[in-house]
């Protein structure tokens, strides 16, 4: 069955396991002329890379992306893309003794029961390698909305880690590409950090949440009912590994709100509509409306840790696993540019669709 691929005129399909000699992705539907060079596409790629600082994973994984096909003297031609990185930093030995035992909160019992064989080294298909892939596509798709939207701009950002919590009354944008943790707030990393630290002593883990935002977006892109924007950014979001929740603006919280304090009050401005607020997030009936797209999703806490879980063998039989090699304390940190990749790949998707079928927005406002 295919279910490695997503997107409707923009395509992605990405392939390969964590311990097999590569992974990538097959990107499909690039408008030709887009500027693609594999150092453009690097840039995104050593955002995500494990081994960079203390806070994250030291795996060593270059991540060095090459491109097959597609891209010729340094342009899309309108042909598929195809996209490699090369697994380097495998240590199979880490994960012999997990090829008889299925570890609580992965993949491994479920890939089991359904297919009767699986890659067990580093979770196979289900490790977040995988990622990797989608990080590269989502590079594509930054230069590829560069043509059709120059000011678009998209940002990912951690807003909470287990009891940590960002003051949003401190919010700094220029903060956030200076710190290990991507807050938007250079005040409180210490704080963060210790408290990672600590965690990560005591052989633990902790979950966090991202906060993806894209600027800029013009009013109008999405479709309603089953194509809606928001519909597509919360399955790409929830497809990353490790997602347990998507919120769209105001989210969750938006139960607890009133009619009178949710819904955004329209201003007619100087350029068009303006809002009083974005409880929606930037999205009216699967359609956007020209404020900023805000997506939150929520991580779980790292799987792989070195206190004893209690678990079983594929026999059946009882064990206790502690999870060694070198993991993530806090998988959200790496999360946040994977999910600023699955924003630009849906809204980028979303533009071209809305490119072929209304080209410019028909109904006038003012
Ligand atoms: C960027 C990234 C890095 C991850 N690294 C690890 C890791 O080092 N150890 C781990 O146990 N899980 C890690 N995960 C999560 C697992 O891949 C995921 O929990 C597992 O495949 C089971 O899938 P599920 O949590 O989506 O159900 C990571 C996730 C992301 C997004």
């Amino acid at each position: 069955m295919s279910m490695n691929s997503f997107g409707h005129l923009f395509r992605v399909t990405t392939w390969g396991e964590s311990h097999g000699p590569a992974l990538g992705a097959t990107v499909d539907g690039c408008p030709p002329g887009v500027p693609i060079t594999p150092d453009m596409l690097q840039h995104w790629l050593d955002k995500r890379r494990p081994g960079q600082n203390k806070n994250t994973t030291q795996r060593q994984e270059p991540d060095a992306v090459k491109i097959l096909s597609g891209v010729f003297e340094g342009q899309s031609t309108g042909t598929p893309i195809q996209l490699m990185i090369e697994n380097t930093d495998q240590r199979s030995k880490d994960y012999g003794d997990i090829s008889e035992t299925f570890r609580p909160g992965h993949a491994d019992i479920t890939y089991w029961q359904k297919y009767g064989i699986r890659d067990y080294r580093g979770g196979g298909r289900s490790s977040a390698r995988e990622t990797a892939a989608r990080v590269a596509a989502g590079g594509i798709a930054r230069e590829a909305i560069k043509a059709i939207a120059p000011n678009l701009e998209i940002t990912g950002y951690m807003t909470a880690m287990g009891e940590m919590e960002i003051d949003r009354s401190r919010f700094d944008w220029e903060a956030i590409d200076q710190n290990d943790f991507w807050i938007p707030d250079a005040g409180a990393v210490q704080e963060w950090e210790n408290y990672l630290q600590a965690l990560r002593k005591s052989h633990n883990s902790v979950g966090g949440i991202v906060e993806v935002v894209a600027r800029n977006v013009p009013a109008g892109i999405g479709a309603p009912v089953y194509g809606k924007l928001d519909t597509d950014l919360a399955a790409a979001m929830m497809s990353i590994n490790a997602v347990k929740g998507v919120e769209i603006g105001e989210g969750m919280a938006a139960a607890r709100l009133t009619g009178t304090d949710n819904a955004d009050e329209i201003f007619m401005g100087e350029h068009g509509p303006e809002y009083g607020s974005n409880h929606a997030g930037g999205i009216l009936g699967g359609i956007s409306t020209g404020q900023d797209v805000v997506v939150r999703f929520a991580v779980k806490p790292t799987s792989s840790i070195l206190s004893p879980r209690k678990s079983i063998r594929k026999d059946g039989t009882p064990i206790e696993v502690v999870t060694k090699g070198r993991h993530d304390p806090c998988v959200g940190i790496r999360a946040v540019p994977v999910g600023e990749a699955m924003m630009a790949c849906v809204i980028l998707d979303h533009l071209l669709l809305h490119r072929g079928q209304v080209g410019e927005n028909r109904g006038k406002i003012g």
